[in-house]
């Protein structure tokens, strides 16, 4: 079995190995609940026109559910580190007919390829935690933002009562890494997706590193039981 660490070139290898069964998986490992967690983070846009940044695009589903809410008013740039998973956004934003509204590029969320206070907002689902350097992830995503622009982040957290609580270890470490592994045919990366929401449990966690990067009115709304959160900050001139 292959294994994975929280490092870069570790997880950018995890990413390409689970690309052709990554949209699947995630579908059926949520039990259909992604598609809400994605919908509600999007709706935090609050009508927000102009230019997004979809930060760890993966195969596009933020990027094209935004154009799906209120696609008129923006233009999405979705930035990826895994060729294999922005090929994937790829074939998907050209079978919906989207490449005029979504641009797809390669790129290091550490170092982005944009030009300070570029975008009207800027999302990462479920890219924080495979990020070692956070709190640099976090202050491009601001540097590129325009004032008054809204950082959202949609990330996995542990739930903190309820019976959510209870099945949550169960699920994580039994039912997913043997379903993901079956059907990935890569058992260790679906072994890490459990560790990584371990060890980085709360949305107050998430919170204080929003709120470290400068960002102001920092809030947190949590989902399903506790299971994803939606954290959010807004970039204020200082
Ligand atoms: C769990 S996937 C999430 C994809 C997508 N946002 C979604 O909602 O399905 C995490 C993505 O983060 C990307 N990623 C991780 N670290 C990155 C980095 N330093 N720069 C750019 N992308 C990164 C991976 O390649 C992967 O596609």
């Amino acid at each position: 079995m292959k294994t994975y660490s929280l490092h870069p070139e570790s997880i950018r290898n995890l990413f390409d190995n689970v690309a052709p069964t990554y949209d699947f998986l995630n579908h059926l490992l949520s039990l259909g609940r992604d598609f809400y967690w994605r919908r509600r983070a999007v709706q935090e846009l609050n009508g927000l026109g102009g230019r997004i940044l979809d930060m760890a695009t993966g195969t596009g589903d933020v990027a094209i559910e935004i154009i799906r809410q209120d696609g008129y008013r923006k233009k999405v740039f979705g930035l990826d580190f895994s060729q294999p998973m922005i090929q994937r956004a790829r074939q998907k934003v050209l079978e919906k007919h989207l490449s005029q509204t979504i641009t797809l590029s390669l790129g290091d969320a550490l170092s982005l390829p944009f030009r300070d206070n570029t975008f009207d907002a800027s999302l990462m689902a479920f890219g924080l935690r495979n990020i070692v350097k956070k709190e640099q992830a976090l202050s491009e995503m601001v540097r590129v933002l325009k004032n008054d622009g809204r950082v959202i982040i949609l990330e996995f957290t542990f739930p903190r009562k309820g019976w959510m609580r209870r099945l949550y270890p169960i699920y994580f470490q039994r039912v997913l890494p043997r379903v993901g592994g079956f059907i990935s045919g890569d058992r260790g990366a679906y072994s890490y997706l459990p560790e990584s929401v371990f060890h980085f449990p709360s949305a107050e966690n998430y919170e204080r590193i929003l709120k470290n990067v400068g960002l102001a009115q920092v809030r947190s709304q949590s989902l399903t039981g506790g299971v994803a959160s939606i954290i959010s900050g807004i970039k204020r001139s200082r």
